[in-house]
This record gives structure tokens, sequence and C-alpha cells, in this order.
């Protein structure tokens, strides 16, 4: 069972990024479902790293793409980045060993987190490059 089910609501219609969220959604997913099947921390941390890396990874890629088209709400969006990266390496950090409890706080953080962000902030560039006509495809 999904915490999170992808629906046509998080395309944004940039291709690349739409891909990241996507792969993103499916990492939650599917730690979500080791959590439920009763798994231990060490997979349940080895997929959420995973996860973060990624992010990393999505987070620069958005980032240096808004620069190049002078997106007007770069540094507001380039802050909640960091703060998330902040808030989530906190919060992995307190989850050493077993307290499964935890594991559910982070997961529904990456959640509500992960849903809000591409429906709201991430879905702002998405409006802003159609409004100007901007091609959609990534160089
Ligand atoms: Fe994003
Ligand atoms: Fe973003």
């Amino acid at each position: 069972m999904p915490i999170i089910v992808w629906n046509a609501d998080f395309i944004l219609g940039v291709q690349q990024f739409d891909e990241h969220h996507h792969h993103l959604v499916d990492l939650l997913n599917q730690a979500y479902d080791d959590f439920i099947a009763g798994a231990g921390s060490d997979s349940i941390n080895k997929i959420l790293d995973e996860l973060v890396d990624y992010a990393t990874y999505h987070f620069a890629a958005e980032e240096h793409w808004m620069s190049e088209m002078s997106y007007p709400m770069f540094d507001e969006h380039r802050a909640e980045h960091n703060r998330f990266s902040s808030r989530v390496a906190e919060m992995l950090k307190d989850c050493n060993g077993d307290r499964m409890s935890l594991w559910l706080e982070v997961m529904t953080f990456l959640n509500n987190w992960l849903t809000n962000h591409i429906l709201k902030s991430d879905a702002r560039y998405g409006h802003y490059i159609a409004a100007k006509g901007i091609s959609l495809h990534l160089v």
C-alpha cells in the first residue's frame, strides 16, 4: 500500500523533473512498504538514504535550471530545498536504533513535504515557463 499515490496532479510538464519526482515518490513508497512489512531499521535507512541522495541530486538540477531560466522565485525555492535537507538530516540522525515510531515520523514528514513542495512550489515554475511560452524540453 503506497504512502503517496502518484497521480496526474504531480505532472508539471517538465519531463526530466517529472521523472525525478516520480522516482522520489517510488523510493518513499518502497521505504514505507518495508516499514509495513516489518523490515528492520537497516533496510529502511538504506532506502531513505538513497532518497535523500536523490533529492540532493534533483534539487541541484532544479536550481541549475531555474538559474538558467532566471526564475524570479529562485532564492525562495532554493531556501525551501535547503530547509528540507537540514530537517531530514536531523531526523535521520535521531533514528538510530529500532524505534519504529521515529521512522513513521520521518516518512510522514517526507510524504507531506514532497506532496506540498511538488504541488505548490515546483508547480509554480511549471506555470512560470508555461506562461512565458518557454520550451519545456531541457537542454
Ligand atoms: Fe522538485
Ligand atoms: Fe523544488
